[in-house]
């Protein structure tokens, strides 16, 4: 199959979460089952053109598009993904990308992100390859099934083409004012009486991908239940359920290339199921670069988040005292909103030697705090998939989750299973969103710390666990021919 894969972040080039780890991984899975992938995202000036060898594409020339009935000339980089025969096609507009983030507040956050679509679709013209999917993820890229379908449908080369969206997080819907399908050159009938891109008066991204895209998927099978809620929705329900028969969740997988302590290049100390040895060392390492005392006997909770509500920072708000008086160290990595950052910064400045923070991105850092902490905190209000926790199982790191969405799916009680004789957990989790339910796990954690076999058994059958992509890409294969099917039918 010949599929055309679009993101508006992709690892190592641009990434703000998680959708960047799927797409710099998840391509090359399928590649690797025997399909023609390309990628496309577009040029921010935040990464190195040489750095990552780019290629600027002569034959390509200048493309224009037009968004809001002004033309931009576009231009073409291609690289390939690293370690890979699979090429990326970096979509170049500076205009409208080169402000050094990859996500604005900027009054034309729509128009970036149809020049972005508008672009991929011309481009793929230009090239004269005729995908058999077109596979879209989030708001950012949710137009295109329509525009194919519509705007170029007079390109009879896209007759065959099906189109799959991907929802990482439906949080984030692309919401604008009405005139934005007008700069998009989408027909008005597609607004007005309630049509598929209308949302409370406004246009919405996400909502026009739900109802034009041929199978809409989710990352994980807990989350695609979770939407059809309105807790979960965010206003989508209705038409997630209307798509019901074509909508699935499949679970994301974990590039174990990048995330594996046998051989991550970042930590100082490798180690292995067989010998963790390695992984105290790391917990010295991590304590003394971020300042703190190391003791054996206190356990190191880790966390390494966008600091938003949705990933349970309004419930650590509440506990945080509590927390803070346990038996226990802290590392935090995060960036986000600023009420958290001082949440954290408090506690630092309170609890001195118990507390570490770094306020910003830091790759690097990510991959130490895997490996050197004991215990890893996701208390997601909700969570599509999420990926720190799935990390953590294969660094020996005992995650501690809300049992929501993917932590749901990835993550095993330990007492829970206990207590039906079974020694198979995996971590900690809660139901309840609430400060006291989630003390009463990360107590749990920190008891349970001190038994030594009980923790060993706890990490063991952690890391014994297999995320990697081919199984989820085996999934996908199989979604993209529902979505053929759908296509033709
Ligand atoms: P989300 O996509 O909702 O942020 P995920 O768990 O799916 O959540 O993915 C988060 C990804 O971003 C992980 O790879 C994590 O290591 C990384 N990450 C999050 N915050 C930071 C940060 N401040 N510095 C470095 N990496 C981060
Ligand atoms: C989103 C979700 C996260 C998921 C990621 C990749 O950012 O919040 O749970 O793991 O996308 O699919």
């Amino acid at each position: 199959m010949k599929i055309a894969f679009l993101s508006s972040e992709v690892f190592p080039y641009a990434k703000t979460g998680g959708l960047a780890d799927v797409s710099g991984a998840l391509p090359k899975e399928i590649a690797a089952l025997g399909n023609d992938v390309k990628v496309f995202m577009p040029k921010y000036n935040i990464f190195g053109e040489v750095e990552y060898g780019l290629h600027y594409q002569w034959d390509l020339g200048e493309i224009p598009v037009r968004v809001d009935g002004r033309v931009h000339s576009v231009h073409v980089h291609k690289s390939n993904l690293p370690d890979s025969n699979v090429e990326i096609y970096f979509i170049d507009c500076p205009h409208y990308f080169h402000r050094f983030r990859i996500y604005t507040n900027d009054f034309d956050e729509d128009e970036r992100f149809i020049l972005f679509q508008k672009g991929v679709i011309e481009v793929i013209q230009h090239l004269k390859w005729k995908p058999d999917i077109i596979h879209c993820n989030d708001w950012q890229t949710a137009l295109v099934p329509l525009l194919v379908k519509d705007n170029y449908s007079w390109d009879r080369m896209f007759d065959g083409t099906a189109s799959v969206l991907t929802i990482h997080n439906v949080a984030y819907q692309g919401r604008f004012a009405k005139n934005s399908f007008a700069k998009a050159e989408i027909k008005e009938k597609y607004f007005l009486h309630g049509g598929i891109g209308e949302y409370e008066g406004g246009v919405n991204f996400l909502k026009t991908g739900i109802y034009s895209a041929d199978v809409i998927n989710t990352v994980s099978e807990t989350y695609a239940r979770e939407l059809l809620t309105p807790e979960f929705g965010y206003g989508m329900q209705n038409s997630l359920t209307y798509r019901k028969n074509s909508f699935y969740g499949i679970l994301n997988g974990v590039d174990y290339k990048l995330w594996n302590p046998e051989t991550d290049p970042f930590i100082p100390h490798k180690y292995s199921a067989s010998d963790l040895s390695g992984k105290v060392k790391n917990k010295k390492y991590l304590l003394n670069h971020m300042h703190l005392p190391f003791d054996e006997n206190v356990p190191l909770i880790g966390i390494v988040s966008r600091l938003v509500t949705q990933k349970g920072f309004d419930i650590i708000a509440y506990a945080l005292n509590h927390l803070m008086e346990l038996n226990a160290q802290w590392v935090i990595l995060g960036s986000g909103e600023y009420k958290y950052e001082e949440m954290f910064q408090h506690a630092k400045n309170h609890y001195p030697g118990k507390v570490s923070v770094y306020f910003g991105f830091n790759n690097e850092l990510a991959h130490l705090i895997e490996a050197g902490v004991d215990i890893f905190l996701m208390p997601s209000h909700y969570e599509p998939c999420g990926l720190n926790q799935i990390y953590s199982l294969k660094y020996g790191t005992v995650p501690v989750v809300r049992k929501t969405g993917g932590l749901a799916d990835t993550v095993q009680d330990w007492n829970e299973f206990l207590a039906r004789g079974l020694e198979i957990g995996t971590g900690y989790s809660f139901n309840d969103y609430t400060a006291n339910a989630l003390i009463h796990s990360v107590q749990r954690a920190v008891n349970d710390f001190h038994l030594k076999d009980v923790w060993k058994k706890i990490q063991l059958n952690g890391m014994s666990k297999d995320y990697s992509w081919k199984r989820s890409a085996e999934k996908y294969i199989d979604l993209y021919s529902k979505a053929i099917i759908s296509r033709t039918a």
